[in-house]
């Protein structure tokens, strides 16, 4: 057997402290955002049939085609056909089956549902992405009578992510938006995009070319320098918009206006999954992304229930790469010269000998008891280890030797001061918090 170290596998890796700090910050922000704006949260399996993301996000997509981690689950009897599962690689689709599944439309209500955990896809690792990745997503869906298709609901959904992005300080974010139409004026595009393409199609890359035949929307998105001049130049979806998909897109552009939220449209925002009907759209930042600069996508999905074999419900949601935020936040943080770096603890306990260990501990039990963030050190450490050890992770050492714990009294110091002094315990936890 070989020696070598076991490495976490590519495209994955650990957060460890003090970093998950800042995961937590960003995950409490967003969930009492959320609250705000009466989310409930939804957690469905980190796994699930595979046939769930071919027939919501997509056969011919670049997820289902290429990324998924999908395998074939042992039977468990010999009359079973072994099941294939795939580890999830977006929350969207699991959340509709599970709206299905639970007959959530039955309470004639919006769900306004919000997750936060892992995704999995096998793309090429780079920085801002990850085969293991993070995103904080929600979704609103419900029964057209719940007013799941108005334009209202697209509106809140982007000026809620506009709060969220400023609440977190995130500052010079992007909101790019397009209307990609509904489920007959995308056929339409998709048909007069394919005859656009054909007389140009040799003069673009090889991937273009490839895209050109299996899913002429992905052209739209690329980024190859060489032919954006040609693919501006295709037929624009906005022109292919029926009335009713026009309208709703002035009404959302509407409200977005109304309440001060800024956007771009961009009418080659297709994005990567078939589901979306309508309302498609982005956030992007410049800073500490290179070329993944989406933070954050999504977009309205109105048939997606029914191809899941669910009823009508339309819906529409977002899921934000919590990587790429972190990342963000990091990067804001370098250029502006202030550390992420997370708070020092209140104090650090230092027994003076072996015998005062026990009592240290019960110290730290009766402060962390009154909410102050406490660690000990040990009866065997050298009085100067102990202060070095401090300085660098608390705010205040405690000295704890025969006399003090005979006393009760305390010799404290803080370091941002350098003051020394005796405190009885009972003004103990104000000086500490001081
Ligand atoms: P998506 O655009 O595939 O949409 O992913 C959303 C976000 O997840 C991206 O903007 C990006 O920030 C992050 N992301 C995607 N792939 C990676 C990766 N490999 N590494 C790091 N971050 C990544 C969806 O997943 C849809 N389910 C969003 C949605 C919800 N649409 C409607 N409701």
């Amino acid at each position: 057997m070989s020696s070598a170290s076991i490495k976490a596998v590519r495209g994955t890796r650990d957060l460890l402290p003090p970093e998950t700090e800042l995961w937590n910050r960003v995950e409490a922000t967003a969930r009492a955002v959320f609250a705000r704006y009466h989310f409930g949260e939804i957690r469905t399996p980190l796994f699930e049939d595979t046939s769930l993301f071919a027939r919501g996000v997509g056969e011919e997509t670049d997820i289902v085609s290429k990324e998924m981690y999908t395998w074939e689950d042992r039977a468990r009897a010999a009359s079973e056909k072994p099941q294939s599962l795939t580890l999830r690689p977006e929350n969207t689709a699991g959340v509709v089956r599970s709206y299905i599944e639970h007959k959530l439309g039955d309470t004639g209500n919006l769900q306004k549902l919000f997750y936060i955990g892992p995704q999995f896809r096998r793309e090429r690792p780079q920085r801002g992405r990850y085969r293991q990745f993070w995103q904080i997503g929600a979704e609103v869906i419900g029964p057209p009578s719940s007013g799941s298709e108005s334009p209202i609901r697209d509106a809140e959904v982007l000026e809620m992510l506009a709060t969220l992005l400023d609440e977190l300080g995130i500052t010079g974010w992007n909101l790019q938006l397009n209307s990609v139409g509904s489920a007959t004026d995308r056929p339409r595009y998709v048909a007069a995009l394919r005859e656009a393409l054909a007389p140009i199609k040799d003069r673009l890359c090889p991937d273009n070319q490839r895209r050109a035949e299996t899913n002429p929307l992905r052209v739209l998105d690329s980024k190859d320098e060489a032919d954006q001049d040609l693919i501006n130049a295709l037929p624009k979806i906005a022109d292919f918009l029926d009335e009713a998909s026009t309208s709703h897109f002035q009404q959302v552009l509407a409200a977005l206006d109304a309440c001060g939220v800024p956007y771009t449209v961009n009418p080659r925002l297709v994005r990567g999954l078939d589901y979306y009907t309508r309302t498609t759209f982005e956030f992007t930042h410049s800073v500490g992304l290179g070329s993944q600069n989406a933070l954050l996508g999504g977009g309205r999905y109105d048939g997606l229930s029914e191809m899941l074999g669910g009823p009508r419900a339309p819906g529409i949601g977002f899921a934000i790469g919590e990587d790429r935020l972190i990342l963000t936040l990091q990067a804001q943080a370098e250029a502006a010269g202030t550390s992420s770096a997370t708070d020092k603890i209140d104090a650090y306990i230092a027994p003076m000998g072996a015998a005062q260990n026990a009592s240290a501990l019960a110290l730290a039990r009766s402060l962390r008891r009154e909410g102050l963030s406490i660690e000990t050190g040990d009866g065997t450490f050298r009085l100067k280890k102990s202060f070095d050890t401090a300085d660098k992770i608390a705010r205040h050492i405690v000295i704890l030797g025969e006399d003090e714990a005979a006393t009760n009294t305390y010799t404290v110091k803080t370091f941002a001061t350098g003051i020394q002094s005796k405190i009885e315990r009972s003004a103990l936890t104000a000086a500490l918090l001081a």
